[in-house]
Formats: structure tokens, C-alpha cells, sequence
């Protein structure tokens, strides 16, 4: 019937008990659990995260045991050129937003080699990245409850801030927020706090997610913090900092004032100009699509941060406007 579950999905289920398996069956002193305890990720948030191993030997078992058609591990992408696409990895699995395991993510941890740090599985009819939130699946009530949903970049930073205590959080797997999660969030709240890597891809993907989403009734806030990521920021701070952080974010207009300001250093005429260029860009944007509430504040953060008063700036971006 057209509700049951397709053999792909079913034959990663499979799979990724074996993957399971494997790393609960590795004893503590194992160099993964050796890893995974600097993490700190005890064998508890292993088991709720569904985390594992793959040794690179488990798929043709697997289908020879259950009699799935050797073509079925080809789509689900755990088959390439006739071998385990996944081996010696750190196996994170990933259920899309109604929670159908259709992919994973395996982190190299013990090899040294250069080979990715991430390898996912290969975009497939059920796989689909752009479509994902990783955990949204579980966090949707988290989310609904808060009224507002914490986004974050990795697996990581979801596991180490949902261990806190922040349930109401989803991850991106990297790049940037799509419209399609977007999309599937809005079901459950409009306000959104990114909390993206500190990094320049972290900043340029908050840039992005902004773009794709202030023309929509989303709420957007931004938080900066003291470290390179949430991961790393839970290691050093507790949870009421890290609330606090998360209360003081800033409105994503301002954030988009900070950014450009950092990148052209105001310190100089020509400087300046290419700024209140983009500036002007980012006010036609507000402006268009009927933002008006936030082009009273947007002048205002921009004539403060090069210390010009507010009608003179607003002269300038109506002046450059696209
Ligand atoms: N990512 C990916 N492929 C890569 C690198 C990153 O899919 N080669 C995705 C993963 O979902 C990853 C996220 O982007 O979790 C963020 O990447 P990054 O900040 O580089 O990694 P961390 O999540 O910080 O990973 P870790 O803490 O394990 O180093
Ligand atoms: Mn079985
Ligand atoms: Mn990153
Ligand atoms: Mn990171
Ligand atoms: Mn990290």
C-alpha cells in the first residue's frame, strides 16, 4: 500500500543496528569511546542519539540476512562501487522531519587521513539535505512549547546544547538555512534564534539564512558568543549563561549592520562609501517587502555605528537605492 514503509528506509533501519551494536560492543577503553568520552558523550546520549560505528563490513550481510535486493542498498547509497560507502566512521543517523531514517552522517575519529571529516549519504529520492532538520523530528514539540526554535550548524552542537537542556533546538547539517526548512519550521513557530559557528562560513551563513528569510513572517535573532561553536561554548559555560546569551541576541538587522561593518573596516572614506552601498541594498530589500517596522531601527544602528546623525544616513541610503 502506499503507507508502508519503502525498503530503502527499512533496509537503513537494519544497518544502522549493526552500526549501534557495534559501538556499544566496543569496551570503554576502545579509542572511540576514548573520543566520545572527551566529547562527552556517554554511552546513555549514544543510545538517544542512535550513534555508531561502521567497520565498512555490515551491508551485504545485512541483505543477504534479510533478503533485501542487492539494488536497494544501491539507492539507499550505503552500496558505492560495490562496497560499504561508510567504514571506519563515527555513524550519526539521520531521520528526516517526520522521522523516517533515510541517511547518515559518519565523522572520520581515529584515521588521520585526509579524506572528509564529514561523509554523508549521496543525495538519493529520500535523502534530500536541503529538506532536513536534523532532530526536528523530535524537537517539533520542544519547539512548539518555547515558541521558538534554536538553530544551530552541526550534530554536535545540537547533541552538547540539547544535553543542557535546550530541547527546542534543530541543526542545519551545514550550509545555510533553505527555504524548504523554513518552510516545515513554520509549522511550529515563527521565532528563530540562529546560533551558527563563529567563524567567517558561520557568519556568511547567517547573512544567508537571513536573505532567505526576512521577507517571511519569521521572526529572526542572532546570538554571538565566546567560542567557535555551541559545542565548544557548552564546555566552557553553563546553562544560565548560556540562556542569557541566547535572551540578549541580537535582531537580525543589526546583525546585518555588524557584519558589513567588519568586513569593509570603517576606516576610511572609500570604506565607507562601499558600505552605505550595501547598506542601501539591505534598506531597498527591508523596504520592498514591506519590512517598515525595522528601517526606523536599521537607520538608527547604521548611524551609531559611524557615528552620523540619522537623517543624513537615511539621505544617503534613499539616495543609492536599487
Ligand atoms: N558538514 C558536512 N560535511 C563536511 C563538513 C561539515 O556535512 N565536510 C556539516 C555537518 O553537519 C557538520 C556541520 O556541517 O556538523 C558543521 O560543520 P563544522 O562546523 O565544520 O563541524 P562541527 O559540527 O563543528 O564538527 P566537529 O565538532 O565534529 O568538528
Ligand atoms: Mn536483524
Ligand atoms: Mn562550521
Ligand atoms: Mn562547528
Ligand atoms: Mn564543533
Amino acid at each position: 500500500s502506499e503507507n508502508e514503509i519503502p525498503a530503502e528506509i527499512k533496509l537503513n533501519e537494519e544497518v544502522s543496528k549493526i552500526y549501534t551494536n557495534n559501538l556499544l560492543n566496543f569496551p570503554d577503553y576502545h579509542p572511540i569511546w576514548q573520543y566520545l568520552k572527551k566529547r562527552d558523550i556517554n554511552r546513555n546520549v549514544a543510545e538517544e542519539f542512535e550513534l555508531g560505528y561502521a567497520l565498512g563490513s555490515e551491508v551485504n550481510k545485512v541483505i543477504e540476512e534479510h533478503y533485501f535486493e542487492k539494488d536497494i542498498a544501491i539507492k539507499a547509497g550505503l552500496i558505492v562501487n560495490d562496497k560499504d560507502f561508510f567504514y571506519n566512521r563515527l555513524i550519526i543517523p539521520i531521520r528526516n522531519n517526520s522521522g523516517l531514517l533515510v541517511g547518515f552522517s559518519g565523522r572520520l575519529v581515529i584515521d588521520s587521513s585526509n579524506a572528509p571529516k564529514y561523509l554523508n549519504t549521496p543525495e538519493n529520492q529520500y535523502f534530500k539535505k536541503s529538506k532536513i532538520l536534523y532532530m526536528y523530528y523530535k524537537t517539533k514539540r520542544f519547539i512548539k512549547e518555547n515558541d521558538f526554535a534554536i538553530i544551530v550548524e552541526g550534530y554536535f552542537d545540537l547533541i552538547s546544547m540539547y544535553k543542557l537542556g535546550f530541547k527546542n533546538i534543530v541543526a542545519i547539517l551545514g550550509s545555510s538555512f533553505t527555504k524548504d526548512q523554513a518552510v516545515d519550521l513554520l509549522k511550529s513557530t515563527n521565532k528563530i534564534v540562529t546560533m551558527f559557528d563563529m567563524d567567517d562560513a558561520g557568519k556568511k551563513a547567517t547573512i544567508s539564512t537571513i536573505d532567505t528569510l526576512y521577507k517571511t513572517d519569521f521572526q529572526i535573532a542572532v546570538s554571538k558568543y565566546p567560542a567557535k561553536d555551541p559545542d565548544e561554548l557548552t564546555k566552557k559555560h553553563d546553562k544560565q549563561y548560556i540562556a542569557e546569551i541566547l535572551k540578549n541576541s541580537y535582531k537580525f538587522h543589526e546583525f546585518v549592520v555588524d557584519y558589513y561593518a567588519e568586513k569593509y573596516e570603517l576606516t576610511n572614506d572609500f570604506a565607507l562609501e562601499q558600505y552605505l552601498k550595501d547598506m542601501s541594498k539591505w534598506y531597498t530589500k527591508l523596504e520592498k517587502a514591506g519590512r517598515l517596522s525595522y528601517i526606523e531601527s536599521f537607520v538608527e544602528c547604521i548611524s551609531k555605528k559611524i557615528g552620523k546623525d540619522k537623517q543624513y544616513v537615511k539621505k544617503i541610503l534613499e539616495a543609492n537605492r536599487s
